[in-house]
């Protein structure tokens, strides 16, 4: 169901791959909610082409733009308010890789010059993708930016390896950035720490199933699937939540507080 909360509103989102991307999800909602926005992707993601079916569903525009390079961001954001006319009211970052994750090195071998580059794909980008936009003064009054995190940042999960020092290093740009961006023009950064999804980034990470198993027996109302992230974001890109800033939000299905449950009791007297 639509509730015309985006109406009117121009933003941009990152990350959509394909479609079981989180920000795919997002990209749809916001525009059945009456956002215009343009895709943006790193150049190498755009060889896949899945992303140009997701533009024209949502009559939307693709720019490619590697997050990591501060050229490419530039581009994007004069680019997009070219576009849409005008500034823009939200933007999503929902970007995330690690080479260490994907060649299942263990947290006692990790390869140096792919840990500097987790950090700087997925949390260092979201630091340049602010400034920069800063600088252009390309986020409209009471804009609102969201970025993806997970509960590693809080949590040790061995399989996520350098991804969890690159979320914590994510969620602490949210803040120190929230607090700059609300001082200069009432602008808000949150992050929304999700469930499990099963997306490329997230099936990758070795023992995925069962983290995602366990996490949905933990959690009283179950995963949250990406379809239910998107609603979630959706309200944090609208007026409605106009006073939050600098957080961390879970969207987990209450996993984040939860020590143990019934079933997983269960399960461990087998
Ligand atoms: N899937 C999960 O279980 C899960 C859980 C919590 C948080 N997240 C986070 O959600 C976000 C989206 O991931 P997803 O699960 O939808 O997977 P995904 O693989 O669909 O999305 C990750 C995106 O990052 C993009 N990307 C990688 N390097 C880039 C660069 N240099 N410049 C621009 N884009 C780049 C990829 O092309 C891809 O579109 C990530 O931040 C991820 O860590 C995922």
């Amino acid at each position: 169901m639509a509730y015309n909360l985006l109406k009117g509103k121009r933003g941009i989102i990152t990350g959509a791959l394909d479609e079981n991307s989180i920000a795919w999800k997002i990209a749809q909602r916001a525009y059945e909610e009456g956002a215009t926005f343009t895709l943006t992707n790193a150049p190498i993601a755009m060889r896949m082409g899945a992303i140009n079916q997701l533009a024209e569903q949502c009559q939307s525009k693709v720019i490619a733009a590697d997050a990591t390079v501060t050229e490419d961001l530039e581009k994007l954001y004069n680019e997009s308010t070219e576009f849409l006319g005008g500034k823009v009211d939200f933007v999503l970052h929902s970007i995330g890789m690690s080479t260490n994750i994907r060649k299942g090195r263990p947290y006692g071998d990790l390869n140096y010059d792919w840990f500097v580059k987790s950090l700087d794909v997925s949390a260092l980008s979201l630091h340049k993708m602010l400034q920069v936009a800063e600088k252009l003064d390309v986020i409209a009054e009471h804009g609102s930016v969201v970025a993806l995190s997970y509960i590693a940042a809080q949590r040790v999960f061995p399989d996520y390896t350098d991804m969890a020092q690159a979320k914590a290093l994510l969620e602490s740009i949210v803040r120190s950035y929230g607090y700059r961006y609300g001082k200069l023009k009432n602008v808000r950064v949150n992050s929304v720490s999700q469930s499990p999804t099963k997306t490329t980034a997230g099936t990758g990470i070795s023992g995925f199933d069962v983290m995602y198993d366990y996490a949905d027996q933990l959690s009283p109302l179950g995963n949250a699937s990406a379809d239910e992230c998107a609603d979630y974001v959706i309200t944090l890109f609208s007026d409605l939540t106009r006073k939050v800033t600098m957080q961390n939000l879970y969207h987990d299905g209450g996993f984040a507080h939860v020590g143990i449950s019934e079933g997983i009791v269960e399960k461990m007297k087998d």
